[in-house]
């Protein structure tokens, strides 16, 4: 198998993304994945693929295991995580098609599990974390994305011809229902951009294993508060995203094309001296 650097956790609508793929089933120390990983080429690179929700969309978001599935990506080697997720658009300039490459997240989740490091050495039987990382440690999430991931995934969506909106603030909601209208007024009044449910913990938890973590939000409605309709339905969504699925995969592919192996950013260095005194 090539060498593999590169991960996409794929969102509602991406169940597969390459062809000639290796089924990988993985457990973790902190149990199963969504879903077996999928390792495959893209432009003669090591790529693993795995859908964030499983095959057939079984997990819905307060439900998926975080930490296995990120775990579970840096096991194989993945290095660079780019994360397509569908979104509700919290201005009417932001409507269904258009693809948010965020630079900051606010947390509306409640009671997730949000970090590897719960006071105690992670479990023996996984990768070694840089600088030795354990016990108690805290991660700076300040700029929550890679640089580097934000600018190929921009990149790539010009070259194809998509202009993308550059940064933004995703607001991450616990789910699985939807917004109210007026929560979502209030989201949209705070400034914040986009709404999703998955985009939280993944970032963090990408963080702390020193991952480059690069969200790419494509919107398949405007929320509650923005659409004077019925609001958000399930159908719109999933329409939405399969309508723009293509284009989406291309984007991706390019943007892995461009992401360099060699890490500049500052990811790869976040657990430098947080290793047990
Ligand atoms: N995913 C897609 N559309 C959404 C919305 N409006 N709210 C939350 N998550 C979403």
């Amino acid at each position: 198998m090539t060498e593999i650097k590169w991960g996409v956790i794929g969102g509602s609508g991406l169940y597969e993304l390459l062809d000639d793929v290796e089924e990988v089933k993985i457990s973790t120390p902190f149990g199963e994945p969504s879903d077996s990983l999928f390792a495959g080429e893209v432009g003669g690179r090591g790529v693993v693929f795995l859908p964030r929700h499983g095959r057939g969309h079984r997990v819905p978001p307060h439900r998926i295991n975080y930490r296995a599935n990120l775990w579970a990506l840096r096991s194989l080697g993945v290095e660079r995580v780019l994360a397509p997720s569908a979104v509700g658009g919290l201005r009417a300039e932001y409507g269904p098609g258009t693809l948010l490459v965020p630079d900051q997240f606010v947390d509306r989740t409640s009671g997730r599990v949000q970090t590897f490091y719960d006071g105690e050495s992670l479990p023996g039987e996984g990768p070694d974390l840089p600088g030795g990382a354990e016990g108690v440690v805290h991660v700076s999430l300040a700029d929550p994305y890679c640089p580097d991931g934000r600018e190929a995934a921009l990149a790539a969506a010009r070259a194809h011809g998509w202009e993308p909106v550059d940064g933004g603030t995703l607001v991450v909601i616990e789910g699985p229902r939807f917004s109210t209208r007026a929560e979502s007024r209030w989201f949209a009044e705070n400034g914040w951009s986009v709404v999703g449910m998955t985009g939280h913990p993944e970032a963090v938890l990408a963080r702390e294993l020193a991952l480059c973590y690069t969200p790419l939000c494509l919107v398949t409605d405007l929320d509650a508060g923005v659409e004077r309709g019925d609001g958000v339905t399930m159908a719109e969504v999933f329409a939405e995203f399969s309508r723009n699925v293509d284009r989406l995969r291309s984007v991706l592919f390019t943007a892995l094309e461009r992401l360099s192996t060699r890490r500049d950013c500052a990811c790869s260095r976040v657990l430098d001296g947080m290793g047990a005194a």
